[in-house]
């Protein structure tokens, strides 16, 4: 008679902290961090609950407080005053803009906090779009020189790591260019490589009021039916000097981090979208699931399916919840 025991190795909360696959740990999160002009403000983003908009003083504070917890890394978002915003990125490249502030303010505070930034146009466009808009289309080629410019804008004001989320042909080549050009050796790119066309970009849109005045992305951002070409669009950017890759979003997306893993030999990153917090949370409210349950769950499946990496709204919760 053959015996084959498998729960022997669950049978108690040692064995199985012991034969666990997949742990996470306050080294795999990348906090996003909203940030808005002003002083003393912190103000709730009402499509996501218990997740905040902060000026900058309030922001040099949190990130204190997330280096003291363990927290590695955060990736910075502003939310553009409308008065700002136009068609060419002016106020994205402004020196003196907010992102190019706060990126100064976090590195003179907490200077060994890995700083990302989000590069793309739609917090500053007038239409609400990744890209520079011409005839209704969102051409490609001017959009680009406008993130070189953008990303060296960043790293001028000390930013360590530049994150491309605007699915654009050919920016990451332009963007390590534009960096060697002038003198950023060591600034780094993680680029959003597989970016789907999702509708989990809700609640975000809402926080930074960056809804696509007209249309949807599905001219820049992938189509949902695809798996192959996330690979093509991964191994480009790795070839144009991607240090990071990402895949967006993580939840309906785990496959594509898989096969992503397989393919490449850089860090592989999945961002845990608004949506995916949203939902987490509206569903919790409701009595409907486990907050705390959920969120751990789900950051592993992410882990599980080859992210090195998370950019997650629960990094506060998790690392609560690991210790
Ligand atoms: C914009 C950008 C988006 C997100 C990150 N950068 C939204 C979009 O593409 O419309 C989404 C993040 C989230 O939903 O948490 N380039």
């Amino acid at each position: 008679m053959l015996y084959r025991r498998n729960r022997i190795l669950r049978v108690s909360p040692a064995i199985r902290a012991m034969v666990a696959e997949t742990s996470l740990s306050a080294n795999d999160f990348i906090v996003p961090l909203f940030i808005v002009e002003g002083s003393g403000i912190t103000e709730e983003i009402a499509t996501m609950p218990d997740y905040y908009r902060h000026s900058i003083d309030h922001t040099v504070k949190e990130v204190k407080e997330l280096w003291k917890i363990g927290v590695k890394s955060v990736l910075l978002f502003i939310k553009c005053k409308d008065e700002l915003k136009d068609n060419k990125g002016t106020e994205a490249v402004n020196p003196d803009g907010l992102m190019q502030r706060s990126i100064k303010a976090i590195k003179d505070a907490c200077p060994e906090m890995v700083i990302m930034t989000d590069v793309a146009l739609d917090p500053f466009s007038s239409y609400g779009h990744d890209g520079i808009v011409e005839n209704g289309k969102i051409i490609n080629d001017a959009t680009v020189e406008v993130l070189a410019r953008m990303s060296v804008s960043h790293a001028e004001a000390g930013a360590d790591i530049i994150a491309p989320s605007d699915m654009m042909d050919g920016r990451i080549a332009a963007i390590r260019s534009a960096l060697e050009e002038n003198n950023f050796h060591n600034t780094g790119i993680m680029s959003y490589s597989a970016k789907y066309a999702s509708c989990f970009y809700g609640p975000f849109r809402d926080a930074l009021d960056s809804a696509p005045g007209f249309g949807d992305k599905k001219t820049y951002q992938m189509d949902p039916a695809n798996r192959i070409e996330a690979i093509k669009e991964t191994l480009m950017d790795v070839e144009e000097g991607a240090d990071i890759v990402m895949v967006k979003p993580a939840l309906a997306y785990l496959d594509i981090i898989r096969e992503v893993k397989n393919a490449v030999e850089v860090p592989v990153s999945a961002y845990n979208i608004s949506g995916e917090y949203s939902m987490i949370k509206a569903a919790a409210k409701m009595g409907y699931i486990k907050e705390e349950q959920a969120i751990l769950e789900t950051l592993l499946s992410m882990k599980r399916a080859g992210a090195d990496l998370i950019a997650t709204y629960f990094a506060k919760d998790a690392i609560k919840l690991l210790s």
